[in-house]
Formats: C-alpha cells, structure tokens, sequence
C-alpha cells in the first residue's frame, strides 16, 4: 500500500448557492418536474408533482402541457408518465460521451463469458452513474439501471473514483455524509444501515489506488457483491470504472477477487485498447429548425406552453456523437435558438449541473441521466406499443394488438379494446396459428424464404373458414405479396366474419420484430375500405411506435416483454 496523502477535513456546510439572475425559472421548474417523476419510477399524479415541487397547480399543468408536447410524458387520467422520447437527452450524453458506444460490446462479451453481470459506471460528483448494464435474468440479481446514481462509498467503483477528487469533492462528500445520513439523495439504494465510517472509506481510496481494484462486500446491501476495475482514456485517468456483479450464493467478495479478476482485468485491457485506438468520432448532423416548432406549438397550446422551457431542454440534444464539447455559438447555430437564448438555457443548466464549461465551450456532465433514464431504460416494446395502440384504437374505434411469432403462431403481448358490444376478443397472451391471422402474415413474410418455409412445414395447414389459405404454394404467394405491399389483409379465414390489418415493427437496425394490427368486424368495412380508411392511420402508428423504440434502444436494450 503507499503512503496515505492526508484528506482535507469536512468544511462547515454551505449553503445552497442560489440560481444567478440570468436562470430561466420554467426550465428550473420543468427540470424539478422531470427529477421528481424519475424518482417515483416514472409515474406521479398532477397532485404528487405540486406538493413534491413545491409550484402551483397551474404551473405544474403548464410545464406537464409542454413536457407532453415535446413527447417528453403523457397524460394517463391524473398521472403523469415518463415518455421514451425523454431518453433523447440521455442519449445525447451517451453519445458526446462515446463509452457505451466504444465499450459496451466488451461489457456484454465479460457478462455472456462469467456468467454474471457487468457494468460501467462514471463518477457524478460524490456518487456514481451507471452508464451501461449488461444483465443476467435471475432470481437473485439486483441490479441498477442505466442512470442511477448510487453513494460512491457503498460502492466498488467508488473508491477507484475517489482516488482522483479534488479537496472540493471529498468537502462535498462530507457535507453530504453528514447531512444526509440515511442516503435519502439515492432512490436507487436501501438506506444505509451499516455506518462505514468516513476514515473507513478514505481507507479503501487508499487501497484502491494501490491495488487497482477495488470490493464491494455487500455494502449496498446483503448478498450483493461486486468487484471493481478501471478503466483508464488514453490521457491516463479514468474514463469510467468496470464492474463485475455477484451474488453470495455465487461468490463471495473473496472468490470475486481470486476467480474474477483475472479476466475482469483482461476485459478491461481490451476496453483501454479500444480507446487508445478508437478514429475519432463522426459529428452527426443536428436537426435545426427547432425555433420554428417552438413557435408553432406557442401559436397552438398559447399559455400553456412554455417556450422557454422546451427551448432550454432542446439545448441538451444539441450535443452528440462526435458533439461533446460546444461552444454557445455552436449550441445558438445547432438549436436555431438566439445567442442570448441559448446563453441563459446554458447558464440554468450549468447552475443545476446538466452542462459543465470545459475548454472553450460546455459539455454535458452525467446527471443528465437524471432526467428520466433509469425508469425508462428498463422499457419493453409491449410497453412502448401500449399507448400508442390505445390512441390507435380510440381514433378508429377498433380493437388494436401487439403480436410477435413464437414458432408457428402469433402471440398478442398487447391489446387496446374499444368497449363495444361486438367486440373483438383476443386476451393478451393467447396464441393463434400464424398462416391465418395478420400479424402472423406479416411476421411470416419477413423471415428469409428457407426460415419460413421451416415454420409452416411442408404440409397443407388446416382450414378454419372456408376462406383459408391452406396450400403451400398458395401461402408461399400471399406471404410474397404481403411482404411486397407491406401489411396483410386477412378477411375471414381465421374466423367468419372477422377481418384484420396488419404492418410490421422494425427495429433500429431494420428488422422486423413485432406487428401490430386492427381487428374489427366484416359489417364494419369492406376489405378496400380497411385498406384506404385504416392503412394510413395503422402506418402512422407503426411509425410512432418505432420512433420511441429508437430513442429507447440506442443505449439500452429494450426487450419484446
Ligand atoms: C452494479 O453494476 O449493479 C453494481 C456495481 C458495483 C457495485 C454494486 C452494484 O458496488
């Protein structure tokens, strides 16, 4: 061990520094909205946001209405709910930040080979944020979601981050001890209950420093250990710290050390290798233009929407890959936002620590993440489909489904009704065979010929109307034809009497991996009236609903259910 620097002792407490005279107050206040709502996992009544706020009624209902119109939340009876289109602004620091991009393969590649979880995490003043989760599904697992935020002393990437903070960070990291003794600042986190003494963890900084790793031994709570390394940029200091995640009925701290840090420490190797050697990154192009919405969307909701604050947040997304650090000029010309706009959205978000001044301009710090990700990182398609199959279906008063193929058959994850008599009745959950229904149509077309060709088997399928396509080579040519025109129109050959309509979902990278469709009556529409009255509106959600599956995939895996 080397020779411990002496840390500077616990400073009085300061107090709160107020906002300077420039802060735009409705960003300041959509933010506090924002937190509270990733606090309560993304749901909080209109009530629950004044009293946690502290603002008037009115005032929380100006900044909901704005959030909503941004695609930031949704409006769900009383509740506000966290959109996925929210993530936009932790995405943008996940790309000017570039780890997750460079580093999450070998992440997921040390998971898929211990068997065990894995993650990167980054210092956030006296805490850590996890930037990227590569989890195992298990029983016992607790595991943290992108963007929480955990007291670095509770932690095993702590103490290895500890080991660069100024004599500022370990002030703040006393006061904050001392003032907040049960851990309330981290909902991700039981309150503590073992006290690790202050000169206890200035101990494991120590060790840390010496060692190059660092244990947690079930420090945040029991059960849970994790062993630390990490992972140094190419200037030598820490880009972010990777982490290996057990449990005792799997390891204890000990075995963690022995048994895993060999290749936690290979891994991490590669991870420095990949950043040392790593071309630098292409500047994406930045959507302009947002002056104009803005000022649209004032002409339509008037008062109740608050330009300055969706103008300050869109000020965020101006960073990005190859983006990180901006100038006030580059943010002005990025946004479309006036010098003088721009300006005072960057001294708010400086003031509540969103943006940081680094060399001649800003960049995004962590705490972005705050804004919604941990909740909404651990979305599914079902989840993201739902509303906007609900909408779907009150504007066309049919029922709507979600349906993905498993083998041979369709299974509906998700569904919207319309609360009609006659209605169609299909639970979520239930199965039907793939060649007659929709959905099932249009899963089976995307598959490569020899795929599908597997699944329906070389036998004719049974007829369950006296329209069913049954023959193989009939079906081989409807399948053709709906991958063609891009949906399927399925008209009573599941059921008499029934017709359904159905589009792909793609993903990120263009594969189809869901359908959706209307399912409605035959005394409702005749088979082109589906087509003209009900493609567009079907089309259009599909996109939607792809829209959010972008922004929420592209740092966190987002699975079908
Ligand atoms: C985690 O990735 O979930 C994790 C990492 C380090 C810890 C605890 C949990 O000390």
């Amino acid at each position: 061990m080397t020779t411990s620097r002496p840390l500077p002792p616990p400073p009085a407490p300061a107090p709160d520094t107020a906002p300077p005279p420039e802060a735009v107050a409705p960003l300041v206040r959509g933010i506090a909205v924002l937190r509270r709502l990733t606090d309560t996992d993304g749901t909080a009544a209109l009530g629950d946001l004044e009293r946690a706020t502290g603002l008037a009624r009115s005032t929380v209902d100006r900044v909901v209405a704005t959030l909503a119109r941004m695609g930031y939340v949704r409006l769900d009876g009383r509740d506000v709910v966290l959109a996925p289109r929210l993530m936009e602004l932790g995405n943008a620091y996940l790309a000017a930040l570039r780890l997750p991009a460079l580093l999450a393969g070998h992440a997921d590649a040390l998971a898929d080979a211990l068997d065990e979880s894995v993650s990167l995490a980054v210092a956030d003043g006296d805490g850590i944020r996890f930037l990227h989760q590569a989890t195992r599904r298990r029983a016992l697992s607790l595991s943290f979601r992108i963007g929480d935020l955990l007291p670095a002393e509770r932690t095993a990437p702590g103490p290895l981050l500890a080991g660069e903070w100024s004599a500022e960070d370990w002030h703040r990291w006393h006061r904050r001890r001392a003032a907040d003794p049960g851990d309330r600042a981290f909902p991700a986190v039981p309150p503590r209950s073992r006290t690790l003494s202050g000169p206890a963890f200035e101990t494991a900084v120590e060790r840390a420093r010496a060692d190059g790793w660092a244990l947690d031994d079930q420090l945040i709570e029991p059960g849970l250990v994790a062993l630390s390394v990490p992972v140094r940029g190419a200037d030598g200091r820490i880009a972010c710290v990777a982490s290996v995640v057990s449990h005792t009925s799997r390891h204890s701290a000990d075995s963690l050390r022995t048994i895993l840090l060999p290749p936690l420490r290979s891994a991490v190797a590669a991870m420095e290798r990949t950043l040392a050697t790593a071309p630098p990154a292409e500047p994406a192009d930045r959507p302009s233009g947002l002056a104009g919405w803005t000022g649209a969307s004032k002409q339509e909701l008037g008062r109740e929407f608050v330009e300055s604050l969706a103008r300050g947040l869109t000020v965020v997304t101006a960073f990005g890959e190859g983006r990180p650090e901006l100038t006030l000029t580059a943010v002005a010309e990025a946004t479309g936002l006036a010098r003088a706009t721009a300006r005072r959205a960057l001294i708010t978000l400086a003031h509540l620590g969103y943006v940081t001044p680094h060399g001649r301009g800003f960049r995004l710090t962590p705490r972005v993440l705050a804004l919604g990700f941990p909740p909404l990182s651990r979305t599914t398609v079902t989840r993201i489909a739902r509303p906007h199959l609900a909408a779907l279906g009150r504007s066309v008063q049919d029922s709507t489904a979600l349906a993905v193929l498993t083998g041979d058959e369709v299974q509906y994850t998700a569904r919207s009704t319309t609360g009609r008599i006659m209605d169609v009745d299909i639970a979520v959950g239930s199965r039907l065979p793939a060649y007659a229904t929709s959905t099932g149509r249009v899963l089976l077309a995307a598959l490569p010929p020899g795929e599908r060709a597997a699944r329906l088997g070389p036998a004719a399928r049974d007829p369950l109307t006296a329209r069913t396509v049954t023959r193989p080579a009939d079906l081989a040519a409807v399948l053709d034809r709906t991958r063609a025109d891009g949906f399927a129109l399925v008209d009573e050959e599941l059921e008499a009497g029934l017709r359904s309509l159905a589009v792909p979902l793609h993903d990120r990278h263009g594969t189809v991996l869901a359908a959706i469709n209307i399912t409605l009556h035959s005394s409702r529409r005749t088979p082109a009236q589906c087509v003209t009255d009900l493609l567009p509106a079907l089309r259009a959600t599909a996109t939607a609903i792809e829209a959010d599956l972008h922004i929420a995939s592209r740092f966190a895996r987002v699975p079908l259910l």
